[in-house]
């Protein structure tokens, strides 16, 4: 798959680049790229973004400014572009990253990321560069670049090659796998710590009986809603 984010902070994806699994789907025929508007901006001073119109807090990333960037990184009307490839204006107000959006993203051979700044983007940019709108939940981040990584984070372990093992996506949380629950909880050695013991189902080596036993424990944290299991 090939992942291009726009940016006005390409430097924050070196380190992203960097890290293990995201490096390693990078050996294994997966691409990176990283787009920054200021670089193709006409205006002076390398400007990118303006006040909103009508008022109001915060700089507003310009329309003309995103559409020279893509056209010259991309060398096509950055209103086809969205037709040749999904394209992800990154906004708090989008569609809500979950695993079945994850796993259709998965499914793209190329992807782009535009990511806003400060109050975000000139409306014009979502309605006419963007295939959809994407956000990774109801709270505001202070640009699109988190966000694009949570998505490529979460796209990237969908596919081959950027896991140490090959089942490691498929029986996890949210997937097909589980219903759609949480995962069931792990553990690993000491057996016992502290008087803490591990459930002896796991230890007993019937392969069925953990396996009835994780379903149970995936589906109670599923209907608890998430989060609310803790004493
Ligand atoms: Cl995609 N962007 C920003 N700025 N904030 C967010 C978000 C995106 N998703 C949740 N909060």
């Amino acid at each position: 798959m090939q992942l291009d984010v726009v940016t006005l902070f390409p430097e924050w994806f070196e380190w992203f680049s960097g890290q293990r699994h995201v490096a390693n789907a990078l050996t294994h025929g997966h691409e990176l790229r990283t787009l920054n508007p200021r670089e193709h901006t006409s205006l002076s001073g390398g400007q990118v973004d303006d006040t909103p119109f009508g008022g109001g807090a915060g700089m507003v990333l310009r329309v003309d400014v995103m559409d020279a960037a893509l056209r010259g990184f991309y060398g096509v009307d950055p209103v086809d572009l969205r037709h040749q490839r999904r394209v992800l204006a990154l906004t708090p107000g989008g569609r809500i990253l979950d695993d079945s959006f994850v796993g259709e993203l998965a499914a793209e051979p190329a992807i782009t990321l535009l990511c806003g700044r400060y109050e975000g983007f000139d409306e014009r940019i979502v309605q006419h560069f963007a295939s959809d709108a994407v956000s990774v939940g109801r709270y505001v981040l202070a640009g699109g670049e988190l966000a694009a990584m949570v998505v490529m984070d979460a796209v990237l372990r969908k596919l081959p090659g950027s896991l140490g093992h090959a089942d490691s996506a498929l029986e996890e949380s949210f997937s097909a796998a589980l219903g759609g629950d949480p995962e069931y909880p792990h553990y690993t050695r000491p057996a016992e710590y502290r008087g803490w013991k591990v459930p002896e189902v796991l230890l007993s080596g019937h392969h069925e009986e953990i396996r009835q036993w994780r379903r149970a424990r995936s589906r109670e944290r599923g209907a608890a809603g998430g989060g609310s299991s803790l004493p």
